[in-house]
């Protein structure tokens, strides 16, 4: 079963399996790696995305797809974590799919939080996107609060890739994962701009926590306190639920 929901210019869906979710947004990346020669993904962490990258990598190869000529950007990096720091989103990155994929590590990129200038690191973080055309396809899962990367809710619209401090919202939600040690709490994240600049987005958000910020969305209203409401006006936004978190789309 699938409800859809257009709203503007984004398309809500709420699947009642999981597994169809899970391959009906890993479709959107076959196609794309099938279509064009030198595709740039954007990606994203957590904990919604540990299943899609399972699906992904264990699928790619069955769909006649390869990594070989994509390039990939990550949203987001905690600052203060090297890549080998085992909280880091590098290390999730290499966990979850690139080591299960054969893309060529020298075109991933996450931004760099371990950086001693990070003035310079943001900057050049959101050069090397617009050096490699934009984004062709971006992926988003979303806080309960609404933040899209860790663009916090009050993120100016304009904003470009920059450093954050977190909420105390996503640092209560996030700091399970930290064990025996204190998270950061700062972020470098791509910006709202940086993203909607991208020519197609996937969000996806699963389970009941993500009901009520599904139903902000869901509302219409564009406001900087939703930071995700700013994709209801993007050009090419599809929006993938789970039926505990699209609930009251199903009525
Ligand atoms: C992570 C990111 C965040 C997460 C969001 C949801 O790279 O950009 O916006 O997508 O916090 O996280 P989970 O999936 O753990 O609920």
């Amino acid at each position: 079963m699938q409800i859809r929901k257009n709203l503007r210019n984004s398309n809500f869906i709420v699947f009642d399996k999981r597994n169809d979710l899970l391959e009906s947004a890993a479709k959107y990346l076959f196609k794309l790696l099938k279509s064009k020669r030198n595709p740039v993904i954007g990606l994203a962490t957590g904990n919604t995305f540990e299943p899609f990258y399972h699906y992904i990598s264990s699928n790619y190869k069955k769909f006649g797809c390869s990594f070989k000529n994509a390039t990939t950007f990550n949203l987001d990096e905690y600052v203060g974590l090297s890549e080998t720091d085992m909280n880091s989103y590098h290390y999730y990155m290499n966990a979850h799919l690139f080591s299960k994929i054969d893309i060529n590590p020298s075109n991933t990129f996450l931004p760099d939080g371990s950086s001693k200038d990070l003035k310079t690191e943001v900057l050049s973080y959101e050069k090397l996107i617009c050096e490699n055309n934009g984004i062709d396809l971006q992926f988003l899962g979303i806080g309960t609060n609404g933040h899209i990367g860790f663009n916090e809710p009050g993120t100016n619209p304009a904003s470009i890739t920059h450093v954050v401090d977190l909420s105390e919202s996503t640092i209560t939600t996030n700091s399970k994962y930290f064990k025996n040690k204190n998270m950061p709490r700062r972020a470098i994240t791509m910006g709202i701009s940086t993203i909607l600049s991208s020519k197609q987005i996937v969000l996806i958000a699963t389970g009941n926590s993500k009901r009520n910020i599904i139903n902000k969305l869901i509302s219409g209203k564009i406001t900087q306190e939703v930071p995700a409401s700013f994709l209801i006006d993007h050009k090419n936004t599809t929006i993938m639920l789970d039926k505990s978190a699209g609930k009251d789309l199903i009525g």
